[in-house]
């Protein structure tokens, strides 16, 4: 079987092996924690061993409602925002034709809910007027105002176009067992639904019903993606020198005690641009607090080596990156031999794109390293449904574990709720009076 591999050479000119390994026992501390549900947020685990517990016959209901949405719409808007919303667009994104949209050839899943433009809403509302089209709403707490607001508009639009009976066999919702609006407002409109696991945060839910559904309308293989987390789950328990989670978490926690504050994930394909926007909630909601953590960022190259590269080359010595690295593409082009070579690209006519690309790759990790960047490989065989299952149960394992040798809570999310608090002060929402009055003082 193919695996992703890291690869950590490139970053021990920098920071010693021995800086590294001294973090072993903080790393194999970090393990057990999760694995005994001994440390902060124990609460929150149960995406720990989600993979293994899925019941096949959750699998075959997500499968079966994806096909009946797909059989009755041409278009289907997944609402939610932050965890409920990015492992899903990461995996459609990274496994999708980028002109399927353009082809129109399966339901399209469009995406609502993850922000608050006016414009965008209307023109997504637009769009949707003449289409036959359903509705994934997501929320855990069934109370976030972003996809509330969405959800409300298609609700409204969908009764309106199909009649409230036939727009609630259209409606999905995702959300708690038992608590919050949107699971009233769904046992009462009879939706079909699933849970989202009190244990489950909205950050590691990719692979519950939460990123599940969608992926599955999208027309993605969710049983190959559980698949290969399963495989990394089975192969990340023991504490190893060998236990891939335990070697990112060990290296980028040794970055950041020698000064490298910032971690970019670079990749080298278009389909991974929101692969690392998912990974950046799940690094920066989970490390950054207590006025601590690596900040995560992230740059799609080469696209970025001509705006960023600058910056990573040569600016301030605080960063280091982590490279995704694809090994195989799907397709294959071939660059045309021209009789005349008015561009001067006859030098590689004949070798397939994804070769330069390779060299690209390889040209820019040696550059930056040569400028003072350390630079981590993670080697992902392709972007098939089984690795990306891989990749997903990596990160989030060895983020548990990151967070545990940087000694924070990696599952709560204390911060997220400031902004909150004010926006509902300045919209004056009932129960607000008196932040309402502090906060118009201040402007
Ligand atoms: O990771 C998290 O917990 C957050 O990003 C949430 O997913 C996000 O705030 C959305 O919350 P909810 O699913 O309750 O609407």
């Amino acid at each position: 079987m193919k695996t992703i591999n890291v690869n950590i050479k490139d970053v021990l000119s920098f920071v010693p092996e021995a800086q590294i390994e001294a973090l072993d026992s903080a790393a194999a501390d970090g393990l057990e924690k999760l694995h005994n549900a001994s440390g902060e947020g124990n609460d929150f685990l149960g995406w720990l061993d989600l993979p293994t517990r899925t019941p096949a016959a959750l699998l075959d209901d997500i499968v079966a409602t994806a096909q009946s949405l797909r059989n009755d719409c041409e278009v289907v808007v997944a609402i939610g925002i932050g965890g409920s919303y990015l492992g899903a667009k990461a995996v459609i994104e990274a496994l999708s034709d980028t002109f399927a949209a353009y082809r129109g050839t399966a339901p399209a899943v469009l995406f609502a809910g993850q922000n608050i433009g006016e414009d965008y809403l209307y023109e997504l509302q637009d769009y949707l007027k003449d289409k036959k089209f359903g509705i994934i709403v997501i929320s855990k707490s069934g109370t976030t105002t972003e996809p509330a607001i969405a959800f409300r508009l298609l609700k409204a639009q969908l009764e309106a176009q199909m009649g409230k009976a036939e727009a609630s066999r259209r409606i999905v919702a995702i959300t708690d067992a038992k608590r919050g609006a949107l699971r009233q407002l769904a046992t009462e409109e009879g939706y079909k639904t699933f849970v989202i696991d009190d244990n489950v945060g909205g950050r590691f839910s990719v692979l519950s019903p939460v990123g599940l559904l969608p992926i599955a309308v999208a027309g993605y293989d969710i049983k190959a993606l559980m698949q290969g987390a399963i495989d990394m789950e089975n192969a990340t328990k023991e504490h190893s020198k060998d236990n891939i989670t335990e070697i990112y978490a060990k290296t980028r926690n040794a970055l950041y005690n020698a000064g490298k504050k910032i971690e970019i994930l670079v990749n080298y394909n278009p389909k991974l641009h929101y692969f690392s926007e998912w990974w950046k909630q799940l690094y920066g909601e989970s490390e950054g607090k207590d006025q601590k953590g690596i900040f995560p960022a992230s740059v799609d190259n080469s696209t970025d080596l001509h705006s960023m590269g600058q910056w990573i080359q040569d600016g301030e010595r605080t960063i280091f990156e982590t490279v995704i690295s694809v090994e195989e593409q799907a397709h294959s082009v071939i660059i045309p031999s021209d009789d005349a070579n008015l561009d001067g690209l006859n030098y590689i006519a004949g070798r397939h794109v994804d070769e330069v690309n390779k060299m690209a790759e390889l040209g820019t990790r040696i550059a930056h390293i040569d400028g003072g960047v350390p630079n981590m490989q993670i080697t992902i065989p392709a972007l098939k449904e089984e690795y990306l299952g891989q990749l997903i149960y990596f990160f989030e394992k060895a983020c548990g574990i990151s967070g545990y040798i940087l000694g924070v809570n990696p599952f709560n999310q204390p911060g997220v709720e400031d902004y909150k608090r004010n926006m509902f002060a300045l919209l004056e929402k009932p129960g607000y009076e008196e932040a309402t009055a502090a906060i118009k003082a201040r402007i």
